[in-house]
C-alpha cells in the first residue's frame, strides 16, 4: 500500500499505525515526498510558515491555469498564502462561525424532500445547503450542485481531458450566477458587504465554500451511513436520543475521515518534525493517521460517542484551519437523521461499497457494487 491509495483502502488502520512508528517525518523514496502522521508531527508541518499550501513555482496547476477553473483557483483562499490568504478568511471566518445552527438544519430538511438516489444525494445536498445559505435561488440549486462536481474535479490529479473542460464551464457558470442577483440571505450579506480589500477575489471564495464542501461533507453523511449500516446499535441510540448526531458524525470525522490527507510544499530550507527539509520539496500530511495516534486520542481504534476531548485532524490545523468544520458537522448530522426520518431501510443497501477514486479523499460509492 501507499498512503496515496490507502484514502481508498477497505481498511488503510493498520498501514497507517506502521507509518505512526517511523520517527516524526519520514521519507518516502518511492512517492518521492515526505510523510507525517504522528499527531505532533501534522501540527508541526501544518503551523510552520515555510510548509506553503501551494510549490512556489506552481500556485495554479499547469492543467488549469489557462482557462476560467485557474483564475478561480488562483484567488481561493484555500489556495494562497499571505493577504491572499488573510483577507478573504477575515471575511469569510467570522460569517460561516455567526451562522445560525437551526437555519441549517431547516435547510437540510427542506431540501432533503424527494432524496432520490443516495450517491447523488450525499453530494448534491450539501453544496445546495450552502448554496441557498449563500442566497442561490432554489429553482438554480439543482444545478449548482451539478456545477460545483465538475468545478472541484479539477482540483484532483486524476482529471481527464474532459473533467478540465467541464471545470472550465462550470467555473464560468458558477462565477455568473454569483454575479447575478442573488437572494439576499444574512450570510451573502455579511460576506458581500464587507469591504474587501481585493474585490475581484469575493466570487471565486463563494465558489471556494461550495467546492470546499462537496465532497468531504458528502464524504462524512457517506462514512457515517457506513459505520450506522455495521453498527446498528448506534441507529437504535441516535434514534432514541437525535442530539447524539452530532457525536456520531464528529467521531466518524475522527475514525474515518472523508479528507485523509492534505499537502505541504516546502518554500525554503527549515527543521520540521525533527528533520531538515529543503526548499521544494512535498509533505503529505496524513491527517487520517494523526486522527489515530493514541498520543491525541487514548484508544483510538475504539469508535467512542461519548469520547473525551475528541482531537480531530480531518478539518486541518493552523492558519488553514477549516472555518466550515461547525457548519459541515452540524450539516451532516442534520443530513443523517434526515436519512433515518424518511428512509431508515436505504441502510440495508450500504453494507455493500466501493470509493470514488481519489488520492486524498474516502468517499463511499454505494451504487458501484451490484
Ligand atoms: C466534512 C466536511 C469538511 C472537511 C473534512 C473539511 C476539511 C478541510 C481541511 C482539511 C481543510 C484544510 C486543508 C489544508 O490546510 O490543507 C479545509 C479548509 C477549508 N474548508 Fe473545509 N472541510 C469540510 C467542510 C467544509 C465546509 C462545509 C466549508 C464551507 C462552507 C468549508 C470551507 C473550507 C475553506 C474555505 C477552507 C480553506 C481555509 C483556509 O485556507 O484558510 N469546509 N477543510
Amino acid at each position: 500500500m501507499t498512503p496515496l491509495d490507502a484514502a481508498t483502502h477497505a481498511d488503510p488502520y493498520a498501514y497507517y499505525a506502521g507509518l505512526r512508528r517511523a520517527d516524526g517525518l519520514h521519507f518516502d523514496a518511492d512517492l518521492g515526498m515526505w510523510l507525517a502522521s504522528r499527531a505532533q508531527t501534522v501540527e508541526a508541518v501544518l503551523a510552520h510558515p515555510e510548509c506553503r499550501v501551494r510549490p512556489l513555482h506552481e500556485p495554479v496547476p499547469c492543467a488549469i491555469a489557462q482557462g476560467a477553473a485557474g483564475q478561480v483557483f488562483a484567488r481561493l483562499m484555500r489556495m494562497n498564502e499571505g493577504a491572499a490568504h488573510r483577507c478573504p478568511r477575515a471575511v469569510i471566518e467570522p460569517a460561516l462561525a455567526a451562522l445560525n445552527a437551526r437555519h441549517v438544519a431547516d435547510a437540510v430538511t427542506q431540501l432533503s424532500a424527494g432524496m432520490g438516489g443516495l450517491d447523488e444525494w450525499m453530494f448534491r445536498l450539501p453544496v445546495s445547503v450552502v448554496a441557498h445559505l449563500l442566497g442561490v435561488p432554489d429553482e438554480q440549486l439543482h444545478n449548482t450542485a451539478a456545477l460545483t462536481r465538475d468545478f472541484v474535479a479539477c482540483l484532483s490529479p486524476l482529471s481527464n481531458e474532459k473533467q478540465l473542460r467541464n471545470a472550465d464551464f462550470a467555473a464560468s457558470q458558477l462565477q455568473q450566477m454569483f454575479s447575478g442577483v442573488l437572494e439576499e440571505t444574512v450570510l451573502f450579506a455579511r460576506i458581500r458587504n464587507t469591504r474587501w480589500e481585493d474585490a475581484r477575489a469575493v466570487n471565486p471564495n463563494l465558489i471556494g465554500l461550495l467546492s470546499q464542501t462537496c465532497e468531504a461533507t458528502a464524504g462524512l453523511i457517506g462514512n457515517t451511513l457506513v459505520m450506522l449500516a455495521r453498527r446498528p446499535e448506534l441507529v437504535e441510540r441516535v434514534q432514541r436520543t437525535p442530539t447524539l448526531a452530532t457525536a456520531l458524525v464528529a467521531e466518524v470525522a475522527r475514525y474515518d475521515s472523508p479528507v485523509q490527507n492534505t499537502r505541504r510544499f516546502v518554500a525554503a530550507r527549515c527543521t520540521v518534525g525533527g528533520r531538515i527539509v529543503e526548499a521544494g520539496d512535498t509533505i503529505l500530511v496524513v491527517l487520517a493517521a494523526a486522527n489515530r495516534d493514541p498520543d491525541a486520542n487514548p484508544d483510538p481504534d475504539d469508535f467512542q460517542l461519548e469520547r473525551l476531548q475528541r482531537r480531530v485532524f480531518s478539518f486541518g490545523s493552523g492558519n488553514h484551519q477549516c472555518p466550515g468544520q461547525a457548519l459541515a458537522l452540524n450539516l451532516a448530522a442534520q443530513a443523517i437523521l434526515e436519512v433515518l426520518r424518511r428512509q431508515p431501510s436505504v441502510l440495508a443497501s450500504v453494507a455493500n461499497f466501493g470509493y470514488w477514486p481519489s488520492l486524498n479523499g474516502r468517499i463511499p460509492r454505494f451504487d458501484a457494487v451490484p
